[in-house]
């Protein structure tokens, strides 16, 4: 069953949401909005109910789920303690797209499942309404990863996902795109140091207003190598990735960037090859390859667009799709991160 809300701000249905709060303490799964992406929730009290999610996803069962919760009281059941920055980071940026790994209170209470077996657990209290509403009614924290089969983008708004999520959920809330459009930051926070191990809208800058010492993981950017050690075992896994060949080209000086766009292009025709160029609007008319699409004005659009736009690159008949690169300044981070992930690490900066 689905139902529309094509603008979250307006009055949320009641009894629709009260339905798919049914499914979750039922056991079963429903598809909904947060601010960043959509989500596949379950009660994250029930290892039956979470076990749905890694079938519907095809996930790894070594790669723990957030919990989406919408008061304090379900932090205090689920978490060991709350130290004083996790305070802090709770008051500035919650409700919204930031998730804290805490130490977990005991296996009881968060099932083993959703944890991947840590003993640490990923929360976050989404801003969203129909979120916020969906967790309420359910009375449970609703652990949920990105709505998507596991390796392609995550889904920002239901029209993407449905074919791959059809039948695989009791219910589906329609929230229309979401507002942010990239999955949360994920941090842990050590002595009183912040490590970035999932850049997302909560940029390493608004958390050192909080505390000096951010530290960005090195996987952020940097390809896992066989056998090595990861802070987040999400960061292991292809993810976002297009089955057409991509490159994501990037210069600080717009004019080398454009050169090497074009380039790489030339080259691609000479040998007969179709290129399709990603790029910022305003940048478009530069380039030389038969196919453009825009990207977004700002980065906030960027991230908004970026996972629509990789969904659609595999319909066209393209030989090499050429992405612009953004820089790593604010949210610029977030989206780097998912573009060189969606070119399996093959990318140029000039
Ligand atoms: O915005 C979001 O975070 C969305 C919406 C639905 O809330 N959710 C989401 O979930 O992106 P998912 O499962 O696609 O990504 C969660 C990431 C994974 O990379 C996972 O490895 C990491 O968070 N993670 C979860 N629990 C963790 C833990 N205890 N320690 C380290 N990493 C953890
Ligand atoms: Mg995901």
């Amino acid at each position: 069953m689905i139902s529309r809300y094509s603008d979250q701000t307006k009055k949320i249905k009641e009894e629709e949401i009260e339905e798919a709060a049914r499914e979750i303490k039922n056991g079963n799964l429903v598809l909904f909005p947060t601010e960043t992406v959509y989500g596949i929730g379950a009660n994250a009290l029930d290892a039956e109910a979470v076990k749905k999610i890694f079938i519907a996803k095809g996930r790894a069962q070594d790669n723990p789920l957030i919990v989406h919760i919408s008061n304090i009281q379900m932090l205090e059941d689920i978490v060991a303690n709350i130290g004083v920055l996790e305070h802090k980071l709770i008051e500035k940026f919650w409700p919204g797209p930031l998730t804290v790994i805490f130490q977990r209170k005991s296996k009881e209470v968060i099932p083993n499942v959703v944890t991947a077996n840590l003993d640490t657990v990923g929360i976050r209290m989404p801003s969203n309404l129909i979120a916020k509403e969906l967790i309420e009614k359910s009375g449970v924290p609703i652990a949920a990863p990105s709505a998507n089969v596991s390796g392609k983008p995550s889904g920002t708004k239901v029209e993407d996902i449905i074919s791959e999520l059809d039948g695989k959920v009791a219910y589906i809330l329609d929230g229309g795109l979401t507002d942010i459009g990239l999955e949360s930051t994920v941090i842990k926070v050590e002595n009183n140091k912040i490590d970035i191990l999932r850049p997302g809208k909560i940029t390493k800058e608004q958390l050192e207003q909080v505390v000096e010492e951010v530290e960005i993981d090195k996987h952020v950017l940097e390809k896992v190598e066989q056998n090595e050690v990861v802070s987040s075992p999400g960061m292991k896994y292809r993810h976002y990735a297009p089955n057409t060949k991509c490159m994501m080209i990037y210069s600080k000086v717009e004019e080398e960037m454009i050169d090497k766009i074009n380039e790489v292009t030339n080259q691609m025709k000479q040998e007969n090859k179709k290129v399709l160029v990603i790029g910022k609007q305003e940048r478009l008319d530069s380039y030389i390859a038969d196919e453009k699409w825009n990207m977004g004005k700002t980065l906030e659009e960027v991230a908004k667009n970026i996972f629509t736009l990789l969904r659609k690159v595999d319909k066209e008949q393209v030989d090499l799709v050429i992405l612009e690169g953004v820089g790593e300044k604010g949210l610029g981070l977030a989206i780097t991160n998912r573009l060189i992930r969606a070119c399996a690490y093959n990318y140029i900066v000039v």
